[in-house]
């Protein structure tokens, strides 16, 4: 399919960047700017995860059967990068796999942020505005700290 297809040419340049020996430099416009969420989004998004995403992704985001995980090197090597609404339209237009896009707006962004956080983009201040589709302009997915 188009999207396994997208990954796997994205692996194999990353391959080549690698054996090639090059180090391998962002090419992001100076203006790019990390998507940010408040803790309690995340938090929102742990009871919505457990119910709809857990029984194909694993109780821990790590993967099972035919279902990739959610975090970790692999999943970061394809998002890192990426615009935060390319992640945030995949979910709500793919997933639940076998309901997808049953869930409310407001619930995909609540899963964006816990996904964010299980990869280890921290959180902003309590203050910080709840991701949202229509707010969230150019904002990328930082690298995995
Ligand atoms: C019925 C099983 C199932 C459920 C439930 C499910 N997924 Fe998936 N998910 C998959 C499969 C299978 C893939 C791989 C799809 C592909 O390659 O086209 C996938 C892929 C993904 C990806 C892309 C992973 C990557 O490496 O880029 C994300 C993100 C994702 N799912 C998030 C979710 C979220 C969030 C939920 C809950 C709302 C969810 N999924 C529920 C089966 C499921």
């Amino acid at each position: 399919m188009v999207f396994a297809k997208m990954l796997s040419v994205r692996n194999a340049l990353a391959l080549v960047a690698l054996s090639s020996g090059f180090a391998v430099v962002s090419t992001l416009p100076a203006s790019a700017v990390d998507v940010a969420y408040p803790a309690s989004q995340a938090r929102q998004g742990t009871p919505l995860y457990r119910d709809n995403c857990s029984s194909c992704h694993g109780d821990r985001l790590q993967g099972a059967l035919d279902a990739p995980p959610l975090k970790g090197d692999s999943f970061m090597a394809s998002w890192a990068g990426q615009p935060a609404t390319a992640l945030l339209e995949y979910i709500s237009t793919n997933m639940p796999q076998d309901r997808p896009g049953a869930l409310e707006p407001k619930q995909y962004a609540q899963l964006l942020a816990l996904i964010l956080k299980e990869n280890g983009v921290a959180a902003g201040a309590d203050d910080t505005p709840p991701i949202a589709a229509d707010t969230l302009g150019d904002a990328t997915i930082p690298a995995a700290k």
